[in-house]
Parts: C-alpha cells; sequence; structure tokens
C-alpha cells in the first residue's frame, strides 16, 4: 500500500507494520552540555529520525525519578526527569515529531514505585497509613525470614524488613523499587488516571514495564524450582517465577486499558514487556476472546540463536502461538539484553546488515534499538564506571550499561552527543568510523542500508502483517514468502548457492550494494551473511 493509502486508510491500525525507535533518553543527544541527553536533543533530532523512515519513538522513562535503576523507579507519575526537560518540553517534542509523521510512546511503570514516591514514604510510616496497602507487606517467618522464597532482580530476596512496623515489604527489583498492590482497586484506579493524563496530552501509547509481573499470588506462594526444560532466561535464580509474576489476575487490567486506548481518536497503543518464553502464553496477552495489548515484546526472539534454523523455527513459533490478527513484534536490542550487532552478529556488520534486513521482512511491528540503525555495539565498560546497581550486584554478569552509552552523530570528541568540554553520563564507544556524519557519507554503510528497510517499511512494501511461507530453509540458509515478497537470508559467515523452486522478481533492497533492479533467479549465490529481498508473490500451495 502506498504512503499516502496508508496514512489514509482508517481500517489500517497506524501501529500495525509500524517500526518504533527505543530512544534511550539519557544517551541520545544532549541540548545544554550536561553531559546527559535531553527531550530538547531528540527534538534537535527530528530531522534525522524521520530520515530513518519510523513510524513512533519509545521513550525510555522520562518522570522524575532517584534513578537507582534509571528511571524504573519513578517518584511522580505525572511529571518529567529534570535532568531531561519539562512536561513543557515533553508536550513540544509530541507536537513537532507530530510534524515529521512520527508518534511519541512513553515508558510506564506499573509494577513497583521508587521508594522516595510519596506513597510509599506514606506507607512506610505505619500500618494504618493510607498508602499501606498500596504496597505488599507480610510478617516474617519463624526466625525473622523473609515471607517466602522470592528472589529479586538483584539475586537477594525479594523482601525487605521493616523494622518500625516488624514486617516486610516486597521488591522484585531494587530494595528501593517497592512492588505495588494490585489486588487494592486504588491502584489500578490510579493508573487508568496516569494513561489518561498522558493521552490527554497527545502521547500515543506506552511501553509497559515487567507487564507480565504486576499481580503477585495472594496466599504469596514459594516459587517452584527450574526444571531442566525451562528456558534460563524465564528463570530467576534457579526458580520458576509462577508466583511473583505471570498471574491470570494481569488480563483484566489489560482488557480494560485496552478499551481506554482504543477510545482515543487516534487509538493509543499498548506494547508489553512480556517476559515470556511460551508462545500461547505470549499470545495470551494479546488477548484471546476480547483484546489485550496490541504489541507484546518476544523475547524468545530477542534470546534465540542468530542462525538460520534457529531464527525461522521462533519466528514460525510465535506465528503459530499469537491470536489470529495478532500484530508479531521483532526486536533484537534493547537497553536490558544489549545490542544485536554484538549479541548476533560478532559485530559484523554484513551480519548486521543481515539481521535488520530479516526484522524488516518479517510481517509485524519492529522495534529499533537507538544505534541499531548504525550497527552500533556493546561498548565494555569498566566496572569502576558502571552505574547500573541491578547488574552491579551479580558480578560476573555483563554489566547493563554496555548497552546504554551514547549515542555517536561524529567521530568527534564526545561524538557529537554533548559537548567537547562536557563530561557524558557513560563513556561513549569506539567512535572514530562508527557515527552518524561517517555513516550518511557512506552508501555502503549499515546506516543507508537501513535508511533503504525503512522507507520498504513506510510504503508498505515490507513488512505487512500476513502470513509467511518458508520456502527453503537449510544449515545456511532461510528463504520465505511475506507479503508481495521473498527474502532470502544466507546467515552463515560462509558464500552459501541456493536454488529456489522458481525465480523471484527484481531485487528490492540487498546487503550488497548494486544489485537493486536484478532479477533473482531460481538459482542465487550469497555471499557470505548477504540477503536480500525480492518482489514476488508465489501462490500458496
Ligand atoms: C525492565 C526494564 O527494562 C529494566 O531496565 C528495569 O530494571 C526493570 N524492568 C525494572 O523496572
Amino acid at each position: 500500500m502506498a504512503d499516502q493509502d496508508r496514512l489514509s486508510d482508517n481500517s489500517w491500525p497506524w501501529w500495525h507494520g509500524a517500526t518504533f525507535y527505543q530512544v534511550y533518553v539519557r544517551s541520545w543527544r544532549d541540548s545544554n552540555g550536561d553531559g546527559t541527553g535531553d527531550l530538547a536533543g531528540i527534538i534537535d533530532g527530528l530531522d534525522y529520525l524521520e530520515s530513518l523512515g519510523i513510524d513512533g519513538i519509545w521513550l525510555s522513562p522520562t518522570m522524575p525519578s532517584p534513578n537507582t535503576d534509571w528511571g524504573y523507579d519513578v517518584s511522580d507519575y505525572y511529571g518529567v526527569h529534570p535532568d531531561l526537560g519539562t512536561t513543557d518540553d515533553l508536550e513540544r517534542l509530541v507536537k513537532e515529531a507530530a510534524g515529521h509523521g512520527i508518534s511519541v510512546l512513553l515508558d510506564l511503570v506499573p509494577n513497583h514505585t521508587s521508594s522516595a514516591h510519596p506513597w510509599f514514604v506514606d506507607a512506610l510510616s505505619g500500618p494504618s497509613a493510607e498508602h499501606r496497602d498500596w504496597y505488599v507487606w507480610a510478617p516474617p517467618k519463624a526466625g525473622n525470614a523473609p515471607p517466602n522464597n522470592w528472589i529479586s532482580a538483584t539475586g537477594a530476596p525479594a523482601w525487605t524488613f521493616d523494622e518500625a512496623s516488624g514486617q516486610y515489604y516486597l521488591h522484585n527489583f531494587l530494595p528501593t523499587q517497592p512492588d505495588l498492590n494490585w489486588w487494592n482497586p486504588a491502584v489500578p484506579a490510579e493508573f487508568e488516571s496516569v494513561l489518561r493524563f498522558w493521552w490527554d496530552r497527545g502521547v500515543a501509547g506506552f511501553r509497559i514495564d515487567v507487564a507480565h509481573g504486576l499481580y503477585k499470588d495472594r496466599q504469596l506462594r514459594d516459587n517452584p524450582p527450574a526444571t531442566p526444560d525451562d528456558p534460563p532466561e524465564a528463570l530467576r535464580d534457579g526458580f520458576r517465577t509462577v508466583y511473583n509474576s505471570h498471574r491470570p489476575e494481569v488480563h483484566e487490567i489489560y482488557r480494560r486499558w485496552r478499551k481506554i486506548a482504543d477510545g482515543y481518536e487516534p487509538g493509543r497503543v499498548l506494547l508489553g514487556e512480556t517476559w515470556e518464553f511460551d508462545y500461547e502464553r505470549l499470545g495470551d496477552y494479546y488477548g484471546r476472546d476480547e483484546a489485550e495489548l496490541h504489541l507484546c515484546f518476544n523475547f524468545p526472539f530477542v534470546f534465540s540463536r542468530f542462525s538460520a534454523r534457529d531464527i525461522a523455527g521462533v519466528v514460525e513459533a510465535t506465528l503459530a502461538g499469537l491470536p489470529a490478527g495478532a500484530t508479531p513484534t521483532w526486536t533484537a536490542s534493547n537497553h536490558d539484553v544489549g545490542r544485536f550487532p554484538s549479541r548476533w552478529c560478532g559485530n559484523d556488520p554484513r551480519a548486521v546488515k543481515a539481521a535488520l534486513l530479516v526484522m524488516a521482512t518479517l510481517p509485524g511491528t519492529m522495534v529499533l534499538y537507538y544505534g541499531d540503525e548504525l550497527g552500533m555495539t556493546d561498548v565494555d565498560i569498566p566496572r569502576h564506571l558502571q552505574l547500573d546497581e541491578i547488574s552491579l550486584a551479580r558480578p560476573g554478569v555483563p554489566g547493563r550499561d554496555r548497552c546504554r552509552t551514547p549515542m555517536p552523530w561524529t567521530g568527534g570528541k564526545n561524538g557529537g552527543f554533548t559537548a567537547p568540554s562536557a563530561r557524558p553520563w557513560l563513556p561513549l564507544g569506539e567512535h572514530s568510523s562508527l557515527n552518524v556524519q561517517a555513516e550518511h557519507a557512506d552508501p555502503a554503510s549499515v546506516l543507508n542500508f537501513w535508511r533503504r528497510l525503512g522507507a520498504l517499511r513506510r510504503s508498505g512494501q515490507i513488512g505487512t502483517l500476513g502470513h509467511l511461507e518458508t520456502v527453503l530453509l537449510d544449515d545456511q540458509c532461510w528463504a520465505y514468502r511475506a507479503g508481495e515478497t521473498i527474502t532470502v537470508a544466507n546467515l552463515s559467515p560462509e558464500p552459501a548457492e541456493v536454488k529456489l523452486r522458481r525465480g523471484a522478481g527484481k531485487i528490492l533492497v540487498s546487503t550488497s550494494l548494486g544489485q537493486e533492479g536484478i532479477e533473482a533467479g531460481g538459482h542465487l549465490s550469497l555471499g557470505p551473511w548477504q540477503a536480500l529481498v525480492a518482489a514476488g508473490a508465489w501462490p500458496v500451495p
């Protein structure tokens, strides 16, 4: 569908098949030289964002916070962190981004607040405090032991003892991030006002932090130990997190939120951080009989190995698990899991291009992490310069700061991210050639390759929702038909010979320069990590 038709076709929800771009605000662009990226910096960068062909940006937490978990410890759900700007800046960003065809999503953190939030400060004042029951409290077990075996993200017990009241409070992350008690009706009611507050100001939607986690087992039962079949990423320190998250009651919340979101014009979007490794249960978050979240992150895909058989297997299982009409979400990097150019591609730009091409041609919505479009890699930050408390609590685990480093705009001092004289909040990686300016000037760069993909997605030629048919799969290559195109990808460092049942049409884009417009025959020789998309709609046999 052409861009114009797509924009004027009201039956096409705007988020379906969209491309989102995650901006880690502190690291993207600093407008005032204090070493921290900010909202005004994003406004300065809107032309760049538009050049990527994206439809929306998701901003990492923007709300006031003591930053023990960099904004995922919110102390006011109705404000903007002064390091990042003001509510007026945010409203200006929303307005100006719209002028570039870009919607703005915020990050919502409903599972827990900051311990500095006035609700928790009040709750701590004693068992009869107004907000006491907004949090999860429980008496000690014998010997003053924590109420159960739940473990927090740091690897320590998920409970902190409050001497004054003789009770424990729950925190699935840091002790400074007390979990809210979603069984108390005042909590869901408050979050409905938070949604409306921002949506009334033109915010296009929310990425929902810990979307699977809001409700806890009412009886606070012990989590069971892992079984050999459990994917390691689904576990916490050898336990299945079935009682401190993944509770069925959360679905009713999303049914209500969905109705509120869809009541806006245009509809607002809910994108869940659904840490779910079972495809059917992932599908449940989209809603079965009644609609829930519009989009859900797909962590089995994020953690897949980047080989033809692994990726094809995860994609096909995803498509089979989601309810009919649900929009899959493809992403491979974020501020927690690291950058895919490092994790999947050994920092090889050829493999990075192949991965971008595969994600861009899969049917569904795609979420890029800032810097993915450059092939930006994880940065090895010495431990004494790391700032992420959660990963610092686990020696031996690669810190999350590695994937939160400032965006390199130029090859100069501080990479144009902040003033050359400023001290960036995290160090930049090596950026003498990997930066926006250099890649913009290089026709063979990852950036210019992404721009071609972004334009094809924006025009609806690739990435549209629908059937995906694998037409070839072996140890090196995966070829599939999606919509009106055929994608052929050699996901290996060795050259490959591919024989398709019949020729595809003209090449729309290839990881090798200069192939656009060439007919892709039934027999193709592919270089290492070479991938291409050709026009060609084969009837489903
Ligand atoms: C997931 C966020 O992405 C992560 O950065 C944060 O530490 C936890 N949720 C807790 O909010």
